[in-house]
């Protein structure tokens, strides 16, 4: 397993279930983790967490060693590292989106956003740790975010091209397909809570939280996403000569004219994980195994119960995160059989975990229902403490489509 947060200490304690597995940096709070690069591991499975090495072209250097990879190569990849090419490839399959353009010239993205109405959104085309993203009815704003977007100062490199957006609203929903090039299987959906505050307030985030399963994401819907999304998008990746294994992670915006793509990334969601995969009943091993040689059977099942993880993070986090101080709390957050604790930017200090990065770590709660799961996980969380934490009180407190 390559990465170093708690999607990957997710990962790994699933696939610990039967396979033996070592994290690779890894962080203080993974027991499992190595220092050895991927390249120096010999391993029957590589799983790749995070985008920044998939873009970097991780998996090709691994599959031209003759390695089982799961994870895309750098032309999937592109997926995510270019949301201009991504809109495209929407476009070209068919996909349901919201109106969009690319510019680098500010005048041609002025002129684009007189053509919008009601909500602009501004999103740098490359690489911006989700942060790249501006969601606002202010026109003046957005303008001012393209000018700062397009002359690095920003978001640097990654924002010298915009992508700028039709402003949709509704809930949003995040489904996880695992692919094998030719066909995929949808994994649970889950939802996130992008926004740093309570009631969706504040900058957008990497991800503050996150619930599985969500009401309002029947069977029907997802079956519907996966023939009217998922497959296309593979199809048109296939046409481009582009053999995709790894996770296509859709990211939909469930409008009043219908579920709408608002993205792709090319890895499984940070902190969707930490929700979707304690509930798997099937082996994931074999499953990201099957993906990686080309042989996906059906889908995965998962158990009926709930799960909702609470990210705590650091004061200044998403600008500019304060870090090194002792997390207090934490092993005994995690004593109880229904809440596990997922690290993410932790560090080592003496004999102290300190906080390493704005997301520190999620924290799950499992229960037969979402609010007994809720309630575990904000047990658990009330456990934890350092100087400035963070955290929302309000994810998954009203599932959407849950019918109280
Ligand atoms: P992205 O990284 O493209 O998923 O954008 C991050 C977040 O910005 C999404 O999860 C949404 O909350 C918001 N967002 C992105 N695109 C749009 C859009 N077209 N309309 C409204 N909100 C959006
Ligand atoms: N939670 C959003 C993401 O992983 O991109």
């Amino acid at each position: 397993m390559v990465g170093s947060g708690g999607r990957e200490h997710a990962l790994a304690q699933v696939l610990g279930r039967s396979a033996e597995v070592v994290v690779t940096p890894g962080n203080p709070g993974i027991p499992e983790s190595v220092s050895e690069p991927p390249e120096e591991i010999e391993a029957d499975l590589f799983v790749i967490g995070p985008e920044a090495p998939l873009v970097d072209g991780l998996a090709d250097r691994l599959r031209h060693r003759g390695r089982l990879v799961f994870g895309p190569g750098t032309d999937g990849a592109r997926l995510e590292g270019s949301k201009a090419w991504m809109k495209e490839v929407l476009v070209e399959a068919g996909v349901p989106t919201a109106r969009y353009g690319a510019f680098t010239d500010r005048a041609a993205a002025r002129a684009f956003l007189d053509r919008l109405d009601g909500l602009f959104v501004v999103k740098t085309d490359g690489l911006a740790a989700g942060k790249g993203v501006l969601v606002t009815g202010d026109r003046e704003e957005a303008d001012a975010a393209v000018a700062a977007y397009l002359s690095g100062d920003a978001f640097g490199d990654a924002g010298r091209r915009v992508v700028i957006e039709q402003g949709l609203t509704g809930p949003e929903l995040s489904v996880l397909a695992v692919c094998d090039g030719t066909t995929a299987v949808p994994l649970a959906p889950a939802q996130d809570f992008k926004r740093l505050g309570d009631g969706d307030s504040g900058p957008n985030t990497g991800g503050m939280g996150a619930y599985s399963p969500v009401p309002v994401a029947t069977e029907r819907l997802v079956d519907d996403l996966m023939e009217e999304a998922v497959l296309p998008t593979l199809a048109a990746l296939q046409s481009r000569g582009i053999d995709y294994r790894g996770v296509l992670y859709c990211g939909l915006m469930l409008t009043p004219g219908g579920p709408r793509v608002l993205e792709y990334n090319v890895r499984f969601g940070d902190p969707e994980t930490q929700v979707v995969l304690p509930r798997m009943v099937d082996d994931l091993a074999d499953l990201l195994a099957a993906a990686a040689a080309g042989t996906l059977g059906d889908p995965p099942a998962f158990d009926d119960d709930a799960a909702v993880t609470v990210v705590c993070a650091t004061e200044g986090y998403p600008a500019s995160p304060c870090t090194g101080d002792a997390i207090d709390g934490a092993e005994a957050a995690s004593d109880s059989e229904h809440v596990t604790v997922f690290y993410s930017g932790v560090d080592r200090s003496g004999d102290h975990l300190v906080t390493a990065g704005g997301r520190v770590l999620a924290v799950t709660g499992k229960g037969a229902t979402l609010a007994e799961a809720r309630d575990r996980a904000y047990a658990g969380v009330e456990k934890i403490s350092w100087p400035g934490m963070h955290h929302r009180v309000d994810i998954a407190a009203h599932p959407t489509g849950a019918s109280d």
